[in-house]
């Protein structure tokens, strides 16, 4: 077990289900309704959480009802928020999400007027029993701060990034962390092209720019590829459930699973062997309450 904190968001989530994908205009009926927290960082916490390790979130609340829906849910899995900054009279940010039965597949829009956290709250955290720093690649400036102050501060504390989109800026968190945790999405953008080989290219062309770091993409239904701090480039296959009904997470379940795995000191072919199998299991099922 380690004690683990992550910096990044939580969401309410408004999840409807749809037998199909609607057409623009149309007006269709869900055929259910859920409403739950989300939020990349935080849906990692809860998944490290299950997997035995004892979870705190850096992150920004409102003192709002959503608020402390998402406080209920979080210390539902012993997740701790004792290091949030809470705003007053804010709104959670919130993702209306419309999920298709045929596929699984989730689309989000999502809606955020709350601030960020900033360097200025990271930096009141006592880091000193913090066994690994986990960190969602926004708010680019103050992360590099952050970034920098556990660089300096707490070298030997190992880091996640995860780059799941790309926003301005955003390569210069890379040579700060020492895990980086791409998303296919990402990826395919930088490449240009969504086939296999933009992955395997992508790794090696950033191992030749940071040499010192394993870097990690998660490929969808190609399962994911990932690079050793020696350049050797590894795949695992997708392990997919019978019936994929619910990817929404899928990306943050991945992450745990890989941090999980490098906390117990596996090989990065091991860590991602073990994410696509912990994503591929909550595929199957709906939320993230699967393990
Ligand atoms: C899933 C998720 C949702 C959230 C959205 C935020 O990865 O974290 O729970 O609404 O992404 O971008």
């Amino acid at each position: 077990m380690a004690n683990l904190i992550g910096v990044g968001i939580a969401t309410l989530d408004i999840i409807n289900s749809v037998e199909r994908y609607p057409d623009e205009d149309a007006e269709v009926r869900a055929v259910s309704q859920r409403i739950c927290r989300g939020g990349n960082v935080t849906n990692t916490l809860v998944v490290l959480a299950q997997l035995g390790h004892h979870c705190q979130w850096a992150g920004v609340l409102s003192d709002e009802p959503d608020g402390a829906r998402i406080l209920a849910d979080l210390a539902h899995y012993q997740i701790g928020t004792a290091l949030c900054r809470t705003i007053e009279g804010g709104k959670v940010p919130t993702s209306y999400i419309t999920q298709n039965q045929q596929n699984g597949s989730r689309t989000i829009i999502h809606h955020r007027d709350l601030p960020e956290f900033t360097f200025r709250d990271f930096e009141q955290i006592d880091l000193a029993s913090c066994d690994w720093l986990h960190f969602e690649g926004r708010n680019v400036a103050d992360t590099e701060m952050m970034l920098a102050h556990v660089a300096k501060k707490s070298p030997a504390l190992p880091c996640s990034l995860e780059i799941e989109k790309a926003r301005p800026e955003i390569e210069v968190l890379f040579k700060y962390a020492g895990t980086l945790l791409f998303s296919k999405k990402y990826v395919s953008e930088q490449e240009d092209n969504d086939c296999p080989e933009s992955a395997i290219n992508f790794l090696e062309t950033s191992h030749r720019q940071f040499p010192k770091k394993r870097m990690i993409c998660a490929w969808g239904a190609e399962g994911a590829y990932g690079i050793d701090q020696c350049g050797v480039v590894y795949h695992s296959p997708p392990s997919p459930p019978a019936n994929v009904i619910d990817t929404l997470g899928a990306g943050d379940t991945f992450n745990a699973a890989v941090i999980d795995s490098l906390i117990n000191g596996q090989s990065t072919a091991e860590a991602i062997k073990n994410g696509c199998r912990i994503a591929g299991q909550k595929c199957g099922h709906i939320g993230l309450d699967f393990i």
